[in-house]
Parts: C-alpha cells; structure tokens; sequence
C-alpha cells in the first residue's frame, strides 16, 4: 500500500471491519479469548452491542439469543453475573441492566429484587460495595447511581449519603480517587462525575478545577492517558472525555488531534482498535474508541449519552422524551 494510501485509510473510521470484528468476536465461541474473558462477558456483550448500535449494525448480531442469556445471568439476590453460575457484581449488573436498556426490554426482569440488591450495597458512609465481599470504589457508587436511574427509582438508595461520599474522594488536583484519599484517575474522574451529574449534584465539585485536571490529560500524539506521566490509550478518550462532555467543556481538548490518534489505533485488515498504535485490538478499547468519536460528533455516528454511556435515542426512550 502506498504511503498516500495508508494515510487516506489511517483518517477513516473502518466501519465495516469493526462491524465484522465485533460480530465475530460474538460468534466465535470456540476461541481463547471467549474462554479468557468468561468473568466479564457481561460487560463485554454491553461493550460490543452498543457500539454496534452506535455504528448502526445492531442488526449484525444474535440479538435474541444474547437477551435470553443476560436474564439467565440474574441471580436469587436480583443481581447479575458477569457470566451463567456467576455470583453477582454491581459491574456485571449495570451492565446487564443497559443491555437490557438498549434492547427495551428493563420490564423482563423484576426491578425491585435488583434495586433491593443494589442498595444493600450501600454502606454508613455512602459508598458502595461492589459485592457481598465488600470492596469500595467510586466506580460502585456510578454503577449503583446508574442501575437506579435506569430502573426508575433513583431513591431506592440513599442519594444524600452517596454524594457526600463521592464528594469526599476529590482531591485538591480536581480529580477523584477511587476511595477518600487515593490519587487522581481519570476513569474514576467519569464515575464520580457521571455519579454526580445522576444525583443532581454538580455543583459539589470544582468545575474548573476538574476540567483543567482532565484536559491536561492529552499527550502530544493527540491522545489522552489517565494520569500525568501515563502513556495515552484509546480507552481515555471516553474516560476524559464524557466527564468533559457532562461538564461542558468538551472544547478544552484538542478533537482533530485525538480523533487522528483514535483512528491510528484501528486493525486495517482485520478491525478492532487498540489501546495505542501498533498494539493488539480488543472489544474494550474498540467500544471506547467509536464511543469516543461518537462523543466529539465524528464519523456519523449515533450520539452517545455521556453520562448513560448508552445511545442518546436509548435514553431518550427510557424517559420517554
Ligand atoms: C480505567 O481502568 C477505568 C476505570 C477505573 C473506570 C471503570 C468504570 C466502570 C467499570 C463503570 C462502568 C463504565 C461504563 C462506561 C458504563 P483500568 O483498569 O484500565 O485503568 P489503568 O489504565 O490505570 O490500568
Ligand atoms: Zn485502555
């Protein structure tokens, strides 16, 4: 290929091959990677049909068969496993319950056995557990906030309670930590955001602040990473980017140069994107790439929700708007 020809292809989204790529990720049930990744397949079946229907090829996969497996994750306390015989996790539960959000499909399962799972998560100080074993992390507290909202009952947990916690995991960088304390993360940044944006609380944080924090974050390729002195990696450019989004300030990072670096990121032939050029794809880092396209307006794509992280028409109709 020529170098005039590689650079027409690197400034394209491969839409097609992503679609392939995806789909085929999907089917292929005999290969390592399904075996390896049995623990998250929840998330990972959110990851791949979301961006498919970002890329408008919903239609590609076995849409009826992934529904019947989701609700044959749901366990006796109302949550979800990240696979069949899996004990729940909040992770595997929001993801179960946007899947189910984006096929339409939330009044197949009984609501309040999960919100009752959900806000028995809930601890003294506002955060929440990640399971029965008790881990605390700011990505629990979105994922609670986030399963709530979705299921109509934003108040089956305590709000009050779970923003103050929020709130006390920011730092004086503007960035949140994963507990009170802990240093500054990008991802953990969108979870605390997004929490807030949910719970109507923005105004609890430095809005400069953080946005300075997040917008610091793009490298000179274009990219963005998830802490000063970090390699960039496609991931963050949802990571950063949405929380810029809810915050208004999109327009802080350079788009022309993260979108080129997102797209260097692309397998020409085989599709999928990777975290940085040259590396590996996967379907992670390929739903956070068009995810973060679809954030910044590019590539036609339908609009992400940034705080959902689901379509904005999925929202939409959630709400009835
Ligand atoms: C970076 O992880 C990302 C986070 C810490 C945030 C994860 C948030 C969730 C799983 C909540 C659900 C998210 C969505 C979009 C619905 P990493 O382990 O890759 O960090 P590293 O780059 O430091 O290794
Ligand atoms: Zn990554």
């Amino acid at each position: 290929m020529s170098a005039k020809d590689l650079n027409k292809v690197i400034n394209t989204l491969l839409r097609d091959k992503h679609a392939q790529y995806i789909a085929s990720f999907e089917k292929n049930k005999e290969s390592f990677e399904f075996y390896a990744t049995e623990h998250f397949r929840m998330s990972g079946v959110y990851w791949g049909v979301t961006a498919m229907q970002l890329l408008g090829n919903l239609d590609l996969m076995d849409n009826d068969a992934i529904l019947a497996w989701v609700l044959s994750c749901q366990r006796e306390d109302g949550g979800f496993g990240g696979s069949e015989r899996h004990d729940s996790h909040l992770l595997y539960t929001l993801s179960a319950i946007q899947i189910l959000a984006l096929y339409g499909a939330l009044d197949r399962i009984n609501a309040d056995r999960t919100l009752s799972y959900i806000s028995s998560l809930q601890q003294a100080d506002g955060s929440f557990a990640g399971d029965t074993w008790g881990e605390i992390d700011t990505r629990f507290s979105y994922c609670a906030l986030l399963c709530c909202s979705l299921l109509g009952n934003l108040h089956a947990v305590n709000v009050p309670k779970a923003v103050s916690y929020i709130v006390s995991c920011q730092n004086i960088d503007g960035g949140f930590g994963c507990t009170a304390g802990n240093e500054s993360h990008a991802g953990q940044v969108f979870c605390c955001v997004a929490a807030l944006h949910l719970a109507g609380a923005l105004d609890r944080l430095d809005r400069d602040l953080t946005c300075w924090w997040l917008c610091e974050r793009q490298t000179k390729s274009g990219g963005l990473n998830g802490r000063p002195e970090k390699l960039q990696d496609v991931c963050y450019s949802w990571w950063c980017l949405s929380a810029l989004s809810i915050l208004d300030c999109l327009h802080w990072i350079d788009r022309d140069a993260l979108s080129s670096f997102i797209l260097q990121c692309q397998d020409e032939e085989r599709g999928g994107i990777a975290d940085r050029p040259e590396d590996m794809v996967d379907v992670f880092h390929t739903f956070f790439g068009i995810a973060g396209l679809s954030l910044m307006g590019l590539c036609d794509l339908e609009p992400i929700d940034p705080t959902y992280a689901l379509p904005v028409s999925t929202v939409h109709s959630i709400r009835g708007t």
